[in-house]
């Protein structure tokens, strides 16, 4: 029987056949109860691609993105060394890619799948701070990272803290934030908040409210010297999960939008120079020794990152990936329960969707503004037809200009995000 591959385009399917591909479920034939799996469907990892995955709650969104990262982990040698995945865990559930899937042994028989835990492939990153809280939980941690607040700029911290631009607070701390960006210093937050003491020009009390606001962002637990020397974590063949699911709520989003704005930027950055090589050494220039890998960005809540009607710090950055990303080759996978509350850049920019169960008519308007390709009532009549079963999906292709049902393959490795149930 035939594979389908998706995400591939036609001239790379006629010179590759399938290799680089990697197998994420099957194709659902029949309707409703009717429904029968078929053909295998690969995923190209050839490309870089942006790819929207949404659907509602409890319907298979980061199951199906830990397949994706599964994939990426178990492709032959010669694909796997040019990749690394990168994935910003925010439910806290990706830890458990380490171990294999005795969970669903019965269900991997049926697909004839083997369970295989992930453990030297998968890095866990928690904020330093917290190392020691994940470690109680006797969650696996590999490193404990910190942000250097010198990373960021004036507009940065604005976004950070919510911060309308000209808020006389906000006025006060790009003042200071930019004084030390043109002495060229590295800073602290206790830098920052001395230099606020001493500044004749800031009154007293957005002097105190600044004093505050710092004072609470230093116990965040991120802010340190060390920084995120993103070159030596992320090594080719890996699966870099950065899990921020255990910051305290009401300035959660903040850290997490800070964090991704600098991993973000540091990945395009180093791509961008790792392109460069990669080109001279096509050239016959330069040898190439070890170099950064091209990158799998993937985000659960996505809409929280790039949400559509507001700026976050994390915005800018993740927009350049999605709108440049490619030819540096950068991946891009939001998962998201909102793909209308997602950055209409990311919509229209993403040349596949994955969509597990919708419900609401903005989501599927949503959807169908990436792909005007395919008309509403096709992707309506898709979705009415898909059965009732758990990571039942379609999935948009723009490379392939084709609709597919797919059913996401069981997972090799633990899924630990099932909701809670009262009995054990
Ligand atoms: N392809 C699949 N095969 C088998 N079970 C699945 C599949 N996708 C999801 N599930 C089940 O559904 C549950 C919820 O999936 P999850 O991906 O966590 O949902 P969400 O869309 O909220 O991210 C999982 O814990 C798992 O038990
Ligand atoms: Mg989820």
């Amino acid at each position: 029987m035939h594979e389908i591959i998706v995400g591939r385009r036609p001239d790379d399917l006629e010179k590759y056949g399938k290799q680089g591909t990697g197998y994420i479920g099957k194709h659902i034939v029949g309707k409703g109860d009717e429904a029968h799996l078929t053909n295998k469907i690969l995923l190209d990892f050839l490309r870089p691609h942006v790819i929207l995955i949404c659907g509602k709650r409890g319907s298979g969104k980061s199951y199906t993105g830990g397949i994706i990262a599964e994939e990426i982990a178990s492709l032959p040698e010669s694909f796997r060394k040019n990749l690394t995945v990168v994935m910003i865990d925010t439910m806290g559930i990706y830890w458990s890619t380490k171990v294999p899937n005795e969970d669903q042994i019965v269900l991997l028989d049926k697909w004839n799948l083997k369970p295989r835990g992930f453990k030297d492939i998968v890095k866990v990153y928690v904020p330093f701070k917290q190392k020691e809280e994940f470690q109680k939980a006797e969650i696996p941690v590999d490193f404990g990272i910190s942000v250097p607040p010198y990373e960021f700029t004036a507009e940065d911290w604005t976004l950070a803290f919510n911060l309308p631009m000209t808020n006389p607070i906000a006025l006060g701390l790009q003042k200071v934030v930019n004084r030390f960006h043109r002495r060229n210093e590295k800073f602290q937050i206790n830098d920052l908040i001395s230099e606020i003491k001493d500044d004749r020009g800031i009154d007293t009390r957005t002097k105190s409210a600044l004093d505050n606001m710092l004072t609470v962002a230093d116990q965040w637990g991120v802010f340190g010297t060390e920084g995120i020397r993103i070159e030596e974590i992320m090594k080719p063949g890996m699966i870099n999960i950065f899990d921020v699911s255990r910051l305290r709520a009401t300035e959660a989003w903040s850290v997490r939008n800070l964090l991704v704005a600098l991993i973000s930027r540091e990945i395009y950055q180093k791509r961008i120079m790792a392109r460069k090589q990669e080109e001279l050494a096509k050239m016959g220039e330069i040898e190439l020794k070890e170099r950064f890998p091209m990158v799998w960005l993937m985000m659960d809540e996505a809409h929280q990152f790039c949400p559509n009607d507001t700026k976050t710090v994390s915005t800018d950055p993740i927009l350049t990936i999605v709108k440049q990303g490619r030819e540096p080759g950068i991946s891009f996978v939001p998962m998201t329960q909102m793909p209308n509350k997602v950055h209409q850049d990311v919509i229209s920019q993403s040349d596949m969707v994955i969509a597990h169960t919708l419900t609401s008519k903005a989501d599927l308007d949503a959807l169908h503004s990436v792909m005007q390709t395919y008309m509403m009532e096709d992707i309506q009549k898709y979705i009415d037809s898909l059965p009732k079963w758990k990571g039942a999906s379609i999935v948009l292709d723009d490379n392939s200009e084709r609709i597919y049902t797919l059913q996401a393959r069981p997972r090799l490795s633990w899924h630990a995000g099932e909701a809670a149930i009262a009995k054990m």
